[in-house]
């Protein structure tokens, strides 16, 4: 039996577990998802927000790039973005971060990577942002760890200077955005920061007027 083989026997046996618990799982979440939360994750294999959260599948929208990064030119991000905060309403934007990313170690480096250094790009700006805090540590590891939550909080950021958090904000006071990091080797979530709606945490250089949010755009 091949390991890709596994997949599809666990999906059939996952699928009869989850109907034995409760017959109406697959037929209510054919109807309709209403998740809480947007999920803006690493796509790192051992980062998978359901599963360290101990939710559903319908419990949480989740989008999942290389470290996380919440880019302002990035439409694949900005369209998960206005789905969650406009059609589904989310109440709460998690950005989750991990300790050991491998696509901040990389950024920390020279490594010529090709493509990626676009990517990684963005990263390199946010230690840029933060290099005597970083470089203030001892070690290698340490410095990656700190950079990886440095991080975290600039994707944060990037979230409530886009006029579609702001508008929300604007609307409905929601969503809270929170900036958390998963621990590998532990499995367990650091609680970094938490942004309330309330416009006044927003850098003034990056905010919009309320008659300019009601512009549709
Ligand atoms: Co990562």
């Amino acid at each position: 039996m091949s390991e890709y083989d596994n997949l599809l026997i666990q999906n059939k046996a996952w699928s009869k577990q989850k109907h034995e618990v409760d017959e109406s799982f697959f037929q209510r979440l054919a109807v309709q998802q209403k998740p809480h939360f947007l999920w803006i994750g690493c796509s790192d294999s051992r980062v998978s927000a359901n599963e360290i959260t101990g939710t559903d599948p319908g419990e949480i929208f989740v989008h999942r790039n290389i470290a996380n990064m919440v880019v302002h030119t990035d439409l694949n991000l900005l369209s998960v973005l206005q789905y969650a905060v406009e059609v589904l309403m989310v109440e709460h934007i998690i950005v989750c971060g991990h300790y050991g990313c491998g696509g901040v170690g990389a950024a920390l480096s020279h490594q010529h990577l090709g493509l990626i250094n676009k990517w990684l790009r963005n990263i390199k700006e946010v230690y840029r942002q933060y290099r005597e805090p970083i470089d203030a540590l001892g070690t290698e590891t340490e410095r990656a760890n700190k950079l990886v939550e440095y991080n975290v909080i600039e994707q944060c950021q990037s979230l409530i200077k886009t006029t579609i958090v702001q508008k929300a904000w604007m609307e409905r006071k929601a969503p809270q955005i929170h900036g958390w990091v998963y621990g590998l080797s532990d499995g367990l979530i650091n609680e970094l920061v938490t942004i309330d709606a309330d416009p006044s945490n927003i850098d003034p250089i990056f905010r919009y007027s309320d008659e300019q949010l009601r512009v549709p755009h």
